[in-house]
């Protein structure tokens, strides 16, 4: 059956069957082909406008809805919490029903999974998930377009292995990723750090349909084999009291170069969603440092190795959110 995925909003993958996914990617590939070959004529989006609603700060997400639009021929307006009503002076409701009137798409990044949710119950247009605390489902279509270019396997024989803080909103992601394309997935961390069950529950479910596997494990022998070695940093946005005792739990998650060695893969992919601290090149990781921890979740040996493909990662998030801008409007 053909997939139409017009009017859709993409809030989380869990919304987005294996075909839907794949077609999505299918289209990344293509857009990415396109702009390589310097194709301009015929913009998608032409006429469209899209709004940016950012809570928590982006440096890749915004620049990559921005490019993504500016080059398919839609108008962007940036929002953030401190240049808008949103929420202070006027409701969440109100606020997607009057961008509903203006705009046709919105992407929002923030804290709550339920303010996309609302956003697209009230506006009436396509809403894009540009981050919450518990998914960022954008972020993973990246990752997998990513792995299609960098792995000679299809995705349902891949296996990603998370590494770090395994209750954050990419490892989340990942899971409901991985159950979704039928792939292998180990979240490895401490067993401190506790998965909502909910959400272990949810992907579990999928992938008994799928054939997928999702693994949880503290132990280092889980990285055997892995065609992916995942890492993100270890106190998310708004987290960052935490920092203290996530270095105390996490340094033994740190991905080094030992690390890609017990996978037994000479080819294990590195893969990162950025930002990432792998040096003491910012104020964070200095100011850290001076405090006596070491925040870095791999070592810059990895980061700038040969197995790391993270800048590629990173241009993706544009292809890949062209996709979704383009299927959706
Ligand atoms: N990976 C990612 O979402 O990056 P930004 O926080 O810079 O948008
Ligand atoms: N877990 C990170 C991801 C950043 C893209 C955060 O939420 O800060």
């Amino acid at each position: 059956m053909a997939i139409n995925l017009k009017g859709r909003s993409f809030l989380t993958l869990m919304d987005f069957s294996p075909a839907e996914i794949r077609y999505l990617l299918d289209l990344a590939h293509s857009l990415k082909a396109k702009k390589k070959a310097g194709i301009l004529n015929e913009p998608l989006l032409k006429g469209k406008n899209v709004v940016l609603l950012f809570e928590k700060t982006s440096t890749r997400t915004r620049c990559a809805f921005e490019t993504a639009c500016l080059d398919e021929g839609a108008h962007v307006t940036f929002l953030d919490s401190k240049s808008s009503q949103m929420g202070k002076k006027e409701s969440l409701e109100d606020t997607a029903k009057v961008l509903g009137r203006f705009y046709d798409g919105i992407e929002y990044r923030g804290f709550d999974q339920k303010v996309v949710e609302d956003l697209a119950a009230f506006s009436g247009v396509p809403v894009f998930n540009g981050l919450t605390d518990v998914d960022h489902p954008t972020q993973i279509l990246a990752d997998m377009l990513t792995i299609e270019e960098h792995c000679a396997k299809p995705l349902n024989r891949v296996k990603v292995v998370f590494c770090g803080d395994i209750r954050n909103n990419m490892c989340y992601a990942w899971m409901y990723g991985c159950a979704k394309m039928g792939m292998t997935f180990v979240a490895y961390g401490p067993a401190s750090l506790k998965i909502d069950p909910e959400v272990l529950a949810a992907a579990n479910a999928i992938a008994a349909e799928t054939g997928a596997a999702i693994e949880v494990s503290a132990d280092r022998e889980a990285v055997k084999d892995a065609d992916v070695i995942y890492s993100d940093i270890w106190a998310s946005m708004g987290e960052e009291d935490k920092i203290p005792e996530r270095v105390k739990m996490l340094t033994p998650f740190r991905v080094t170069s030992e690390l890609l060695r017990a996978t037994g893969n000479p080819d294990v992919l590195f893969m990162h969603c950025l930002p990432s601290f792998h040096d003491f090149e910012t104020t964070m990781a200095k100011e850290w440092r001076e405090k006596g921890y070491d925040i870095r979740e791999v070592t810059d040996e990895v980061f700038r190795g040969k197995n790391s493909v993270v800048f590629d990662e990173a241009e993706n998030r544009m292809h890949t959110i062209k996709a979704v801008l383009c299927a959706m409007i």
